[in-house]
């Protein structure tokens, strides 16, 4: 960790004085955090607000007394005097009720010293907005164009910027002060997101939104600076966690539409630190391989779903088997799949088949993670190439290859046709569909030479579930346990995934059937969009038009990587597609001929008869 910390401290050091300056002021941030060098070391604990929303007594007595619905509503809320002095009246708050307020008194407590949630942003219109991105020209079918153009106008929506007291006194906000606005997911995620920016950014390059992105993309890099990771998401109470790590790639997206190079070149300390942070805190060993795993460093329960957390871990008798519990779970929001069957190992028997209290996500090696790493790798050699550094670049990619060499090795699995999780309790491969078994082929984690032979496999893989059987687009597992990322639930991500690993393997069927999820999950969310007016953030597989529901919070509207990957399907496949389910012009001719054939029989055969 040490020498982590060194590490980092020397990548941003190598920043400062290799960037350029426009990238050297855009770093300079208003908040006094990173000011200097001395300053960029500080640990995530040391955040002020951390004392009120991360842990301790005043946080369990709040979400306790399930004043709000959400346990969220109350760690978004702003602090109306600083937290020591807030923890002061909390004490003598406590001694007057002998500690035990009871609810209402708890109430008026949170009234008396908080403000309501959401008061660090204010809604922003990013500048770079335009009236008909050109991408529109690429669909072909006016409805699609319209819908793809009202897409395109919720970004104005889904613009925050924060306001200058957050940089002023940060101390009294959960939100971590970033300086650029963001694009937020939408409904309750009222902050940026790690991973679902990445859906983010991409629909709004194509909404030539470049300086957006450019601004979220420092942001992110900001944190990295001053954190050593990016969190979850952008709260001080996500500081101890990460998500799947598409920094990388979102830059590799930005300067592919930008052209702009240099911002790779400048990316490499900060992408070096951290790939860095996942070698050294995410990797487990599989029989003389490095793979690697979702973890989490935090304490107790998950703030932002703390009552929800103590409950579930009243079923373990022991603190230590609780707080067991409580890393699992936060494990698993690391995963972005908060929650599913994935990540549970039925005690007895090791299947998915249980609950909550059987996760185990730290002890999964998930296939998508190692994939995503894989490629992060390639993308830092391709950037060390960029900036003339072949021996970097040739290091990065001596460590792509033991990671490809692992993935291989481990997570393979010939018999199943597909790449699967591997549970490190029992030894052996999971054998459950999700759609991230087939990720390799979206970062290109597997040998092009093989393209023939994995694409046979993996689309026999797909038919025998049935998986392209689904009115509703690919649902997330098979499994029906009522958690959000179980079946029926289809999450626009995931079938972004398929759809473009599909298309990588470049061979006949393989991008048939991507054309066929493709269009099938622009069909439906159409469907749901005129039906709903909004977009979900999930959606329901077994429905044509239907929309998501379960796990522990309300279904959400928005919503940022369903509008990006909506407008990137588009992009792709517009020149094509039409609203009508099935419908399109190659399932058009493929009907044409199958009718024509039946009359020919009918017409030869008719006469024998
Ligand atoms: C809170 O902290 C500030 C600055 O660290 C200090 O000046 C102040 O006296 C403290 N207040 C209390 C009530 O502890
Ligand atoms: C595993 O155990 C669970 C009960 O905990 C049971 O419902 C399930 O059917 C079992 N599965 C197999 C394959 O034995
Ligand atoms: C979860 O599973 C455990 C172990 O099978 C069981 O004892 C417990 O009652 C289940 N909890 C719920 C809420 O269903």
């Amino acid at each position: 960790m040490k020498s982590f910390l060194q590490v980092g401290l020397l990548c941003v050091f190598q920043f400062m004085l290799i960037s350029k300056p426009q990238a050297i002021e855009a770093f300079e941030v208003r908040q006094s955090t990173s000011n200097s060098l001395e300053k960029n070391q500080q640990r995530t604990d040391d955040l002020p607000s951390c004392e009120i929303f991360c842990r301790g007594d005043l946080l369990h007595t709040v979400e306790m007394a399930h004043i709000y619905k959400d346990s969220k509503t109350f760690v978004d809320m702003k602090l109306k005097q600083p937290p020591n002095v807030t923890m002061e009246i909390f004490k003598k708050f406590m001694q007057s009720k002998n500690n035990a307020p009871k609810p209402e008194e708890i109430e008026a407590f949170v009234n008396e010293n908080f403000e309501e949630k959401g008061k660090e942003f204010v809604s922003w219109v990013p500048e770079d907005w335009k009236e008909n991105p050109r991408f529109l020209n690429m669909i072909r079918n006016e409805k699609l164009r319209k819908w793809a153009n009202d897409l395109n106008g919720i970004w104005k929506i889904l613009g925050r910027k924060m306001i200058p007291d957050v940089y002023e006194h940060p101390e009294l906000y959960s939100i971590i002060p970033v300086n650029n606005p963001v694009i937020v997911p939408g409904g309750r995620f009222i902050e940026f997101y790690y991973w679902d920016s990445y859906w983010i950014m991409r629909g709004l390059l194509y909404s030539q939104m470049h300086n957006t992105v450019r601004g979220m993309l420092l942001n992110f890099m900001s944190m990295i600076q001053r954190f050593g990771l990016i969190p979850n998401g952008g709260r001080v109470y996500y500081l101890k966690r990460s998500q799947p790590p598409l920094l990388p790639a979102m830059i590799k997206s930005y300067v592919e539409f930008t052209k702009d190079e240099q911002f790779a070149v400048d990316s490499i300390p900060i992408l070096v630190a951290e790939f860095e942070f996942f070698m050294n805190n995410h990797a487990v060993e599989v029989n003389g391989h490095q793979l690697f795993v979702y973890r989490d460093s935090s304490t107790g329960p998950r703030p932002e779903s703390y009552r929800e957390d103590y409950e579930n871990a009243k079923f373990f008798d022991t603190a230590e088997k609780k707080q067991d519990f409580y890393s699992e779970i936060a494990a698993g929001a690391e995963s972005g799949m908060d929650f599913t069957s994935r990540w549970f190992i039925n005690s007895i028997n090791g299947t998915n088949d249980g609950n909550l209290t059987d996760i185990k996500t730290r002890s999964i090696v998930a296939v998508e993670l190692n994939a995503i790493l894989y490629w992060n790798a390639k993308i830092i050699a391709e950037f060390y190439l960029l900036d003339n550094n072949g021996e970097k670049s040739a290091e990065y990619e001596g460590k792509a290859a033991r990671i490809l060499e692992a993935i291989q090795a481990v997570l393979w699995n010939e018999e199943a046709g597909v790449w699967l999780d591997y549970d490190l309790i029992n030894k052996k491969p999971r054998n459950y569909f999700v759609p991230t078994n087939l990720s390799p082929l979206w970062t290109k984690a597997y040998n092009r030479a093989d393209s023939e032979k994995i694409s046979k496999s993996v689309i026999k893989y797909l038919k025998d579930l049935k998986i392209d059987s689904y009115p509703g687009g690919i649902p997330n597992t098979l499994q029906h346990s009522g958690e959000q990322w179980d079946w029926p639930n289809a999450w626009p991500l995931m079938q972004y995934i398929v759809v473009e690993g599909l298309a990588n393997l470049r061979t006949t069927e393989a991008t048939e059937m991507s054309k066929l999820f493709g269009y099938k999950w622009v069909q439906s969310n159409y469907q749901a969009y005129l039906s709903t007016n909004a977009m979900h953030e999930k959606y329901d597989a077994s429905v044509f038009g239907g929309t998501g529901g379960g796990g522990e919070y309300e279904t959400q509207l928005g919503f940022g990587w369903s509008n990006g990957v909506i407008i990137e399907l588009l992009v792709k496949y517009g020149d094509d597609i039409t609203p009508a389910n099935g419908v399109s012009k190659t399932t058009t001719v493929m009907s044409l001929i199958m009718v024509t054939s039946i009359a020919v029989i009918v017409s030869v055969f008719g006469r024998f008869i």
